[in-house]
């Protein structure tokens, strides 16, 4: 081959380079130039038959015209690298500015909703939340809160044993009490909390389910008293129910943890076998409180010579219940979709606007 079919040759394929549209057609062009069957290496190997003189100048060209070719494929594949780059980029835009999709499948847990709205009746009042474990030792359980080991109010309480962890005998915390001497053990009094959580007794029937859910308070100070648990509990359970004449009444009660106890009612009506909250002159229980023992103070290392303080606690499937006009205790644990489809809350939705910051 002359110098000039050579020189021909390489313009041919440099323009073929040039005009490779994709990394595939580029390949290619290079094995088709340069592989090991491709046009510039068959002229390599023709070197040999030549005579010394012509095979260096001959070589000298090949290996220009070489070096070009390789340089050209390089370009062109950097450049065609780039536009696929752009275009898949292209391809995949977000367009961050559409509107989020509703999310239609998922639902909050009555549960969850009624904690939450409870959650923000007290945190407007002052109180942060406290929590415990659900696995709790017999101590902080009863004994600490003025229920000796062989004291019979224990039997109010069907307890759930775990196995001993060697020096303390566990329960599965039958309330949510316990969490009062975690708190009074690890703060110091003015203290104003609530406990929200899950607790379990050993029973099973139609209102009663063998985990429920409880929410304990607790106020720790120098003068705090009896009317101002009543007061709290009062514009708590009224802004709860969104009912501002609902009547609460407090009823002396026994309970081994406070002194003196009460239970606390809210006004009702049973007519016609269909219960209905407010002003109607009937009565249905809803929780107990009282003023904390002064023993219970002790065990939390607290001295109820210089400080006093009222506790209260309630379950929570019962105030969703009668808010959402759920009829029965055990549907909330049987994880049917059906029903949670029903009953559950849509996220973001406020189904209290009352509560809404
Ligand atoms: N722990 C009690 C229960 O589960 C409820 C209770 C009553 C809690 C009186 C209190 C209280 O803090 O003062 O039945």
């Amino acid at each position: 081959m002359s110098e000039t079919e050579l020189k021909n040759l390489q313009s041919e394929i440099l323009a073929a380079i040039e005009g490779a549209s994709d990394k595939a057609a580029l390949e290619a062009l290079r094995v088709e130039a340069l592989g090991k069957k491709g046009k510039l290496t068959e002229m390599m190997k023709t070197l040999g038959s030549l005579a010394p003189d012509e095979r260096k100048a001959m070589g000298a060209t090949l290996n220009v015209v070489k070096d070009a070719l390789t340089q050209a494929l390089e370009a062109r594949g950097k450049i065609l690298a780039k536009a696929a780059l752009s275009e898949k980029l292209e391809r995949e835009r977000i367009d961050i500015t559409l509107a989020a999709r509703p999310l239609t499948e998922g639902r909050v847990h009555p549960i969850t909703q009624t904690t939450d709205e409870i959650v923000t009746i007290f945190a407007s009042m002052g109180f942060a939340v406290a929590k415990g474990p659900e696995i709790e030792s017999d101590w902080y359980n009863f004994t600490a809160l003025n229920l000796p080991p062989d004291h019979p109010a224990r039997q109010m309480q069907d307890t759930f044993y775990m196995p001993s962890n060697g020096e303390q005998k566990m329960v599965l915390r039958t309330h949510t009490s316990p969490v009062q001497i975690r708190t009074m053990l690890s703060q110091k009094p003015p203290i104003r909390v609530i406990a929200p959580g899950r607790t379990y007794r050993c029973d099973s029937d139609m209102t009663h389910t063998p985990m429920f859910s409880q929410f304990e308070g607790l106020v720790i100070d120098e003068n705090t008293n009896m009317s101002h648990l009543k007061g709290i509990f009062h514009d708590f359970l009224r802004a709860f129910f969104g009912i501002d004449d609902l009547p609460v009444r407090f009823r002396p009660s026994y309970f081994p943890f406070t002194e003196p106890s009460a239970e606390v009612d809210i006004g009702c009506s049973r007519k016609d076998g269909k219960l209905k909250l407010g002003a109607y002159g009937d009565w249905l229980e809803i929780g107990g409180c009282g003023m904390v023992h002064p023993n219970v103070l002790r065990n939390g290392g607290i001295d109820p010579d210089k400080y006093q303080g009222f506790a209260f606690g309630t379950g929570i499937e019962r105030l969703a219940m009668l808010k959402y006009g759920i009829p029965d205790l055990r549907t909330f644990f049987e994880a049917d979709m059906r029903w949670l489809k029903h009953y559950g809350f849509v996220p973001l939705d406020i189904p209290n606007p009352a509560l809404a910051g």
